[in-house]
């Protein structure tokens, strides 16, 4: 598989290709999803809560991205490595978020990086972009929004909100971003932005007919403790496959059934019973 870079995001768009979008977290679990063939790669602010144990997204900070970025671009070859920019590291200034947007790239070796809201944020997108750096953008239900919106609540269903989603969507690709989560929004509304702008729509709750698609990998693998949201689908249960394993270890390790002879490492008699003289 070729890199995917931020051209294959528009090309895909053009050959009516969905683009397949992930997060992981660390180095091993971004080799995997890299080595099963995935587009693109995001380092979500979700780490907050399915990585940190934090309710909501609103704790993690840049050192907690920038690690976290390093570690993934280390296991992912070709895919696009999008890093997600943490709570207030885009809201003081526009400087700020250049210089924030410039770490995630300098140090954490992404390749592109997202932040949430629209029209609002227009200001910091263009500024970003000027800079160089490719902007994913992220409407509809954004979670460091939760204290505003009182909650993790679907947007967009009543003709105010869906119209200010259409128009974030407008805002965000004039400002030049080269593509647009959109998160938890009515799926009518999702086709009706995705026709109506030229970059490609990823979806997360947004229904069937978005470009892409992207889900937290620990929803898919089932492994997230906590409650899943409803648009989540698992692909697995590792979080019994997990426990069943260490339950298992524990056991052998207590009835001294693990180690076995083949995991020890030999030494030769004569030194033994040297030692022992
Ligand atoms: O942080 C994240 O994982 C995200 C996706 C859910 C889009 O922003
Ligand atoms: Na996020």
């Amino acid at each position: 598989k070729n890199k995917f870079t931020v051209s294959s995001f528009l090309q895909a768009k053009a050959n009516k290709e969905k683009i397949t979008m992930l997060t992981a977290y660390d180095y091993s679990m971004a080799k995997i999803v890299n080595d099963a063939g995935i587009d693109s790669i995001l380092v979500g602010d979700s780490l907050g809560m399915v990585v940190q144990g934090y309710e909501s997204t609103l704790e993690v900070t840049m050192d907690d991205m920038v690690y976290h970025c390093r570690a993934v671009a280390r296991g992912a070859e070709n895919a696009l490595i999008v890093g997600d920019m943490p709570f207030l590291s885009y809201h003081i200034s526009v400087e700020e978020a250049v210089r924030n947007a410039g770490r995630l790239i300098q140090e954490g070796k992404a390749h592109a990086v997202k932040l949430e809201g629209g029209v609002d944020q227009v200001d910091t997108v263009t500024a970003i972009v000027k800079a160089q750096i490719p902007v994913m953008g992220h409407i509809g239900l954004t979670p460091q929004s939760v204290n505003l919106f009182g909650g993790f609540k679907v947007q967009g269903k009543d003709t105010a909100q869906a119209q200010k989603v259409i128009d974030d969507a407008l805002a965000l690709e004039a400002a030049g971003v080269f593509a647009i989560v959109l998160e938890g929004i009515p799926e009518k509304l999702a086709t009706l932005i995705t026709q109506k702008i030229s970059v490609p729509t990823i979806g997360i709750g947004a229904g069937r007919y978005c470009d892409g698609q992207v889900l937290v990998i620990h929803d898919l693998l089932g492994m997230y403790s906590g409650q899943s949201p409803k648009f989540s689908k698992r692909y697995a249960a590792l979080n019994e496959t997990i426990k069943d394993s260490v339950t298992t270890y524990i056991t052998e390790v207590k009835s001294v059934k693990f180690p076995e002879e083949k995991h020890t490492f030999s030494i030769d008699d004569v030194v033994i019973a040297a030692l022992k003289q």
